[in-house]
């Protein structure tokens, strides 16, 4: 066994987050390893009735054997992920990697104006500034970050003991296919790539260790910020549809548009998928509202599944029903 890769196939805000925690708890996960960008990315949790809302602790977090582990690659705003440790409970199982970049005061102001706001649409949390300064070599690492130096380790030394122990390990991408600098639609993208390699390579593992990709598809399409959404919807059909999303960071009404199919197909070559997660089938087919069974869902939504199963042609294993952590079908068992 090795290590499994979950990323999002569209715009971010696929529901990664719910994903990632389901297969911690369910799977006996020794580790999960947030790889992406930073804190530019939210995710939402409802664990044991409670919402909880994070953007740098890994969503592993719900499994309390679990060790959490932050990349080399990902952003670390010390402030919001203090506060997320203690609200998680995290202060025993957390490991920041030693080359972690700190976001900086400075990093959030240049965010919060010009160009990155008013014509990208950015999250506004430092993310794309701080990366800059990673590629002018200036950027302060983890390492020197003395309010973090309880947490500081070495991320890819760990992940090759779990591996070469037969462990198996999470690995939790963040954003989305089309919003990554490299394969989106420039210049409306984040700052660095976010496909399933770049979080190979966020955390320190080599792509031969990886055996699972999954991909995490919503059952429709939203986009935050600037940028084309093909066959985009207006506002008053999103709340007609009940589509209404509010961002995890930003608070901004989220856009939205139908499935698409050509988007997932290439989004599952580029990551190399071997598994679809789909989230919200509830939200699209009312009547699949809390099943947990694939049996049990009806013609129209099973037909959905089975189309974007023919177009991608990878499995659609696991599939949201639900906000909470049981509304989900896994086909893998
Ligand atoms: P940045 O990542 O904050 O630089 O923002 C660049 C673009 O990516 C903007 O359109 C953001 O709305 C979008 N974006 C960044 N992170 C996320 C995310 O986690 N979910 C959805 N959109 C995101
Ligand atoms: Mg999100």
């Amino acid at each position: 066994m090795g290590a499994t890769i979950v990323v999002g196939g569209f715009f971010g805000d696929e529901g990664k987050g719910k994903i990632a925690s389901y297969l911690t708890l369910n799977d006996g996960l020794a580790a999960c390893v947030r790889a992406g960008v930073g804190p530019n990315a939210g995710h939402t949790i409802m664990h044991l009735g409670k919402t909880i809302k994070i953007r740098l602790v890994p969503s592993g977090f719900v499994n309390k054997e679990t060790k959490l582990l932050i990349g080399p690659g990902v952003l670390i705003d010390s402030e919001v992920l203090l506060k997320e440790i203690k609200e998680v409970q995290a202060y025993d199982r957390l490991i920041i990697d030693q080359k972690c970049g700190i976001i900086e005061k400075e990093h959030i102001e240049t965010d919060k104006k010009g160009n990155l706001k008013n014509k990208i649409g950015t999250t506004g949390t430092g993310t794309g500034p701080a990366n800059a300064d990673r590629a002018l070599r200036k950027i302060k690492l983890a390492k020197d970050a003395n309010e973090l130096s309880a947490f500081i380790g070495d991320v890819p030394d760990e992940l090759g003991k779990l591996i070469s122990s037969n462990q198996n390990i999470l690995i939790e991408g963040t954003q989305g296919m089309y919003i990554s600098l490299y394969h989106g639609e420039y210049p409306y993208v984040t700052s660095k790539d976010v496909t399933a390699s770049a979080a190979c390579s966020d955390v320190g593992i080599g792509p031969k260790n990886v055996d699972e990709v999954i991909v995490v598809f919503k059952s429709y399409v939203t986009r935050v910020g600037a940028g084309p959404l093909e066959n985009e919807i207006s506002e008053e059909e999103i709340n007609k549809k009940g589509w209404s999303e509010f961002g995890t960071v930003t608070g901004r009404q989220r856009r939205a548009a139908p499935f698409n199919f050509e988007l997932a197909k290439k989004a599952c070559i580029i990551n190399s998928a071997t598994q679809i997660a789909l989230t919200k089938l509830d939200i699209l087919y009312p009547q699949t509202a809390g099943i947990s069974d694939f049996s049990k869902l009806d013609n129209q939504s099973s037909q959905f599944i089975k189309k974007i199963e023919e177009e991608t042609g990878v499995p659609v294993t696991l599939i949201g029903t639900g906000a909470n952590e049981n509304h989900i079908i896994d086909r893998r068992r």
